[in-house]
């Protein structure tokens, strides 16, 4: 097991691999690659599909309406605070046009999602959308039938939510599932 300083040089050290990488055609249209935000050091862990628009500009995950919504969600809750989650993606690039990202694309990156969580050990890993429940729970069932629970019997919990730009078409029935998925995943995390 590492120590906190030797998880953190790590996760610099990813962060770095992430910004070089070619492994595959998204390397092509990036303004920047999005290897994750916040507390590397954290119980929480939280992962959607891909960097849209805001995030290529920025370099970092969850900035535009999405990120709102997630925002919001992570303060009706009020147990921690976004700076004390770590957020990243399936995908470390941005798919154009904010398409799902393709088998292959997943399949090349996904061993720095790996990496990343492997260095961490967060006690909870929050998927965000299909893509991301379906890449770390390896079950391919709709989100539907995965959310609300949690799908690894090992440690990290796995819990999967609604994706926040479905909760942002959808409205208050979906967000509020999101709320209450955010909820468990929070409770998980924080259990003595
Ligand atoms: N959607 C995602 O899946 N990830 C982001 O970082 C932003 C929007």
């Amino acid at each position: 097991m590492l120590d906190n300083a030797a998880k953190v040089d790590r996760m610099i050290q990813i962060s770095g691999e992430i910004a070089l990488c070619r492994q595959c055609e998204l390397c092509n249209s990036r303004k920047n690659a999005v290897p994750g935000d916040g507390d590397f050091l954290a119980k929480l862990v939280i992962v959607g599909e891909g960097p849209g628009a805001w995030e290529d500009e920025q370099g970092l995950p969850f900035v535009g309406r999405s990120g709102k919504l997630l925002d919001q969600v992570i303060a009706k809750d009020g147990r921690l605070k976004r700076s004390e989650i770590f957020i990243t993606n399936v995908v470390k690039c941005r798919p154009p046009g904010n398409r799902t990202p393709l088998p292959e694309e997943i399949l090349a990156c996904k061993s720095f999602l790996f990496a990343q969580l492997s260095t961490m050990r967060p006690r909870v890993v929050l998927c965000m959308g299909s893509t991301a429940a379906q890449t770390l729970s390896g079950q391919l069932a709709p989100l539907t039938r995965l959310r609300g629970r949690n799908l690894s019997g090992l440690s990290p919990a796995i819990v999967a939510t609604y994706h926040p730009s479905y909760g942002l078409r959808m409205g208050d029935s979906v967000v509020k599932l999101m709320e209450s998925d955010f909820s468990l995943a929070c409770s998980l995390a924080l259990e003595a």
